[in-house]
């Protein structure tokens, strides 16, 4: 069976001011429809860059797909024109980013923001047929419909968010790419909004990337999650595999302190020592070696292999040594 997303070997880079920035280095991901994925890491690990790259939104001239492949739903999204993207954006993928405000138009009543998805997408709708259709979307969403003549200006954090979340999802994209979807609202509102969005893909078997900081929220709503350093996906698993398996890639041990133990309520990524290599200058063999408390030389050398065992892939040395009689290794 093909799968809905299949990215392989994404590379991304950006045109820096001074030197060229190595965002997403050879990064390979599938998901299936109906399915979440947490993608999870620091900061500059490359997150958003891949969702951008997804939705073909890098900024023009500076963000650059250099090498791999995006097929969506069958189709070659690095490959696709400007005017196919126009219509996959919204139909097929769409993308909720952190600040609500930033997607939404300050001088549009918000009813006609979601009109105007609809009728760029779905041609053969009378005016009446979309009228009906937004306030079957502002019912979906929560929202009360008598306030989409109102401006963003007018609602809360949490029901702007909303808003958001109707324009993204009034075509029923098969992918929803949610960019810290929760992290702008206070804690009750983002519960309220995850449960949103966990009763959508109920519904509507939306798949979804669900890129957060948050450890909390990728246990209560991903089935999958995706760990990335420096560019590169560098454990996957599903959820079990990752908060109750016993092997882990060091530095997602690093980042979840002291997992597997979700009942100690360990939300927030752990700190842990040193910095995120500079993406403009990357270091030789694994991207983690500088700051890996279990480096060799062949960590500062040889970039690991990417070792699967069932459904969990870890991509490090220390698990090359042991998958002889454990898993399988696969050439990234
Ligand atoms: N427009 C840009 N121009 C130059 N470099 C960029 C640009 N956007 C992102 N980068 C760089 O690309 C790398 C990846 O950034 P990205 O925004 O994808 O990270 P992220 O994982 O989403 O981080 P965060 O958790 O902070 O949102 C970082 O080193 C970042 O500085
Ligand atoms: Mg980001």
């Amino acid at each position: 069976m093909s799968h809905l997303l299949e990215i392989k070997d994404l590379h991304v880079t950006y045109r820096g001011d001074e030197a060229k920035v190595y965002a997403v280095n050879g990064l390979d991901l599938t998901l299936d429809s109906g399915q979440t994925l947490g993608l999870v890491g620091e900061t500059g690990a490359g997150k958003t860059t891949t969702a951008l790259s997804i939705m073909r939104l890098l900024p023009e001239r500076i963000g650059i797909i250099e090498k791999g492949q995006i097929t969506l739903d069958g189709y070659d999204i690095t490959q696709a024109s400007d005017a196919d993207m126009r219509v996959l954006r919204g139909s097929l993928v769409s993308m909720i980013f952190q600040d609500p405000m930033t997607s939404l138009n300050p001088i549009r009543r918000v009813g006609e923001q979601v009109a105007e998805v609809l009728e760029l997408h779905q041609k053969n709708l009378s005016k009446e047929d979309i009228d009906k259709k937004v306030d079957e979307i502002f019912q979906l969403v929560g929202l009360p419909v008598e306030r989409k003549i109102e401006y963003p200006h007018q609602f809360s954090g949490g029901m702007r968010q909303r808003i958001v979340i109707a324009i993204a999802l009034a075509c029923q994209p098969k992918l929803l790419l949610a960019d810290e979807p929760t992290t702008a609202l206070d804690v009750t509102i983002q519960a309220q909004v995850l449960d949103l969005m966990q009763e959508l893909k109920e519904k509507l078997d939306t798949a979804t990337i669900l890129i957060t900081h948050d450890l909390g929220v990728v246990a209560e709503t991903c089935d999958q999650v995706a760990i990335m350093y420096a560019g590169e996906i560098i454990e996957i698993g599903t959820a079990e595999d990752i908060f109750e398996g016993k092997d882990h890639h060091p530095y997602t041990t690093g980042l979840f302190g002291s997992i597997p133990d979700l009942s100690k309520k360990e939300r927030r990524l752990h700190p842990i020592e040193g910095m995120m290599p500079d993406p403009t200058n990357l270091p030789s063999g694994c991207k983690f070696h500088t700051r890996c408390p279990h480096a060799t030389a062949i960590c500062q050398q040889q970039e690991p292999p990417f070792i699967k065992n069932g459904t969990q892939g870890i991509c490090c040395h220390l698990f090359a040594d042991a998958a002889g009689n454990r898993g399988s290794q696969e050439d990234k």
